[in-house]
């Protein structure tokens, strides 16, 4: 938990803020550095500031940079771990670039990268910043950041290219191999969701293969998930729609534990979510019920299925009046936004014959014998997709005009124009920080 500073402002609209930055910087930045390669690739860390930050960005198509403060102890477990990946990914080809910034040092820089918390960690991509949530351990952040520089899709000859391929990948992304298909058939949708998953496709494999990854003919479409121990196979038809479709819903798993991070994957994805709250997400009775969703997610592909236990992330749960008499497994469907249905009649679950109930409750939803609620209270929950990305741009645009107005008038650099903090200070509906604090301390936990 400790290596995952996520806060409410990640789920913040990252194309808003993206655009914030490059109105800033174009509006504000007196002049963009020269870029001239004044930097060495040679696979030390470049310890950045005002003067060099944005000519480094411009100089490397992959930069990885930790915003740092000399004091924090999570920076200085990271910093020796960032050495060590250093050379390793200048090696890669294309390379990456690790880079420091003591954001305590220079705070206006910091904030106009959005450090809210430290290390925070960025991706810098042509340019253009991408949070980085994964491993910090040296060689796991290797395996990690390859994802960005692979080629779009891998060719797979044998089965051993395919397992290591497998191994390769680890655990950080879905993977999905095209087994008998025309790389043409996936080749555009692998550019467009190449940060998120691996993709390839495997030409010659043995019958070991298929049964390994349980196909039967070709060309299957194979998503696995190894963080999840899941996988999922899809037999066509292989055009665009239908594989972007495939590929959309895979992405996630059939069924996900809910917690801040799997969150951070149903921001992206616009299906419904059934939500089955459980007492312990981790004890035996739970274990057969999360199996019985499991099927029931395979059949019922337009909704995401995800469980939470009450143990786990009480706050959460009570947004759906989970309180303590509530009789549980409770079953709901979520927007991922603030509203959520109840099903009459399927409002709780017993313990005798749950895949009778699962289907009960989906036919009920599905013929809209439901209620429809509202969340209860301010929740991490209603900051998924509540943003309307288009409103917070106006009013983001808004604040940055007023912002350089002062400016030219007070003729000093005061503010730190273009902070999160200063954009949440224009919209009511993001949480105060303390409500932040209880609820990391609450998933801080388990
Ligand atoms: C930033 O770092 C460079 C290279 O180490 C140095 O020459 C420059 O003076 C520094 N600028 C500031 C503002 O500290
Ligand atoms: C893949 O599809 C493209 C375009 O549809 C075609 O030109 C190419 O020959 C195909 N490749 C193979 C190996 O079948």
């Amino acid at each position: 938990m400790a290596s995952s500073p996520l806060t409410i402002y990640s789920l913040f609209p990252k194309s808003s803020l993206q655009l914030l930055t490059l109105f800033t910087t174009v509006l504000l930045s007196p002049a963009i550095a020269a870029s001239t390669n004044q930097f060495k690739l040679d696979g030390k860390v470049l310890e950045l500031n005002d003067s060099n930050f944005d000519a480094a960005i411009s100089s490397f198509d992959y930069v990885f940079v930790d915003f740092y403060a000399p004091w924090c102890g999570h920076c200085k477990r990271l910093a020796p771990e960032l050495d060590k990946a250093a050379p390793v990914l200048a090696e890669l080809k294309p390379p990456i670039v690790v880079a420091k910034v003591d954001a305590d040092k220079y705070r206006k820089l910091g904030s106009k990268h959005d450090v809210d918390g430290y290390p925070t960690l960025k991706v810098f991509i042509h340019g253009v910043p991408t949070e980085y949530f994964g491993p910090r351990k040296a060689d796991l952040l290797v395996q990690f950041l390859k994802k960005f520089v692979a080629p779009d899709v891998a060719f797979l000859n044998s089965d051993s290219a395919i397992r290591d391929f497998i191994k390769a990948a680890g655990t950080n992304f879905p993977i999905f191999i095209g087994f008998g298909l025309n790389e043409s058939s996936i080749s555009d949708i692998a550019v467009k969701h190449k940060k998120k998953a691996w993709f390839s496709v495997a030409k010659d494999f043995s019958e070991d293969i298929m049964s390994l990854y349980d196909f039967d003919k070709v060309p299957a479409l194979v998503a696995i998930h190894p963080a999840y121990k899941e996988q999922s196979i899809f037999y066509g038809p292989f055009e665009e729609k239908f594989v972007e479709d495939y590929v959309k819903q895979s992405l996630i798993p059939l069924i996900l534990p809910i917690n801040q991070d799997s969150l951070k994957l149903l921001r992206d994805d616009e299906r419904k979510v059934v939500l089955t709250i459980l007492e312990d997400e981790v004890d035996e009775k739970s274990k057969e019920l999360i199996k019985v969703l499991k099927s029931a997610a395979s059949a019922n592909h337009d909704l995401v299925f995800g469980y939470v236990g009450v143990k786990q992330w009480e706050d959460f749960t009570e947004s759906f009046e989970v309180y303590k008499k509530t009789p549980l497994p409770k079953m709901v469907v979520w927007d991922g936004d603030e509203e959520y249905y109840t099903v009459i009649g399927s409002e709780s679950m017993d313990e005798t014959n749950m895949g009778n109930q699962v289907s009960k409750f989906l036919e009920g939803y599905r013929e809209g014998s439901v209620v429809q609620k509202n969340l209860h209270g301010p929740t991490l929950a209603g900051f998924i997709k509540s943003q309307s990305g288009v409103r917070l741009v106006l009013i983001l645009i808004f604040v940055v005009l007023v912002m350089v107005l002062i400016m030219t008038m007070a003729k000093e650099e005061p503010l730190t124009v273009g902070t999160r903090d200063h954009a949440a200070g224009e919209t009511s509906s993001i949480p105060q920080p303390e409500t932040r604090e209880a609820r990391r301390d609450a998933v801080k936990e388990d």
